[in-house]
């Protein structure tokens, strides 16, 4: 199906009061400005994957920036799967937690949240530690140069 179907049908939905905004997921940069094309400034969102361990979406993020609009990185500590292993893989993320005194998952979604302000991280979890602990990421404030490392 065109995209710009698929795109049509959301309209469609805002045009007949439906729905008030619209959100996207899984968009590259063309198709943001496809749908950006169709919806105007009702389109608020775009869900795409990021983390540490999935950053091809660097470039939707900062169009993202650059248009005013939210971006929602999608299992942003790497998933149910890779969230165990964050500390392992990605050491850099660890290095910061000691620093700080913050758990990985914490300095993960404060690294993401740093890197631009429409930037709204969706973890998931299922036990109210995880939750308590991944809220507290809004509190976090990294350095520069901390930011930085965990980006290189
Ligand atoms: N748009 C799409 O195509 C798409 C695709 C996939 C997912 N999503 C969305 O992305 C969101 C999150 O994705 P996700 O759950 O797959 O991945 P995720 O948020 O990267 O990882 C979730 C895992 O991280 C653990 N966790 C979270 N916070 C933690 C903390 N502070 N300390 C320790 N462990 C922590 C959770 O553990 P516990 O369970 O033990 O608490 C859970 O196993 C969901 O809302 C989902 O719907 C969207």
């Amino acid at each position: 199906m065109p995209y710009a179907d698929s795109i049509g049908a959301i309209r469609d939905l805002l045009d007949e009061g439906v729905i008030l905004m619209a959100g996207i997921s899984n968009a590259d940069v063309s198709q943001i400005d496809e749908a950006r094309e169709i919806l105007g400034g009702r389109l608020v969102s775009v869900q795409n994957q990021f983390s540490p361990a999935f950053r091809s979406s660097q470039g939707e993020l900062e169009h993202c920036a650059e248009l005013g609009i939210a971006f929602l990185p999608w299992s942003p500590l790497g998933g149910i799967a890779g969230a165990k292993d964050l500390a392992d893989r990605h050491g850099a993320f660890q290095e910061v937690a000691d620093e700080v005194g913050a758990s990985v998952y914490q300095v993960t979604l404060a690294w993401e949240l740093a890197l631009a302000p429409i930037v709204i991280p969706i973890p998931g979890a299922s036990r109210p530690e995880s939750i308590r602990d991944s809220a507290g990421a809004t509190d976090l404030v990294l350095t520069a140069d901390q930011v930085a490392r965990l980006s290189a």
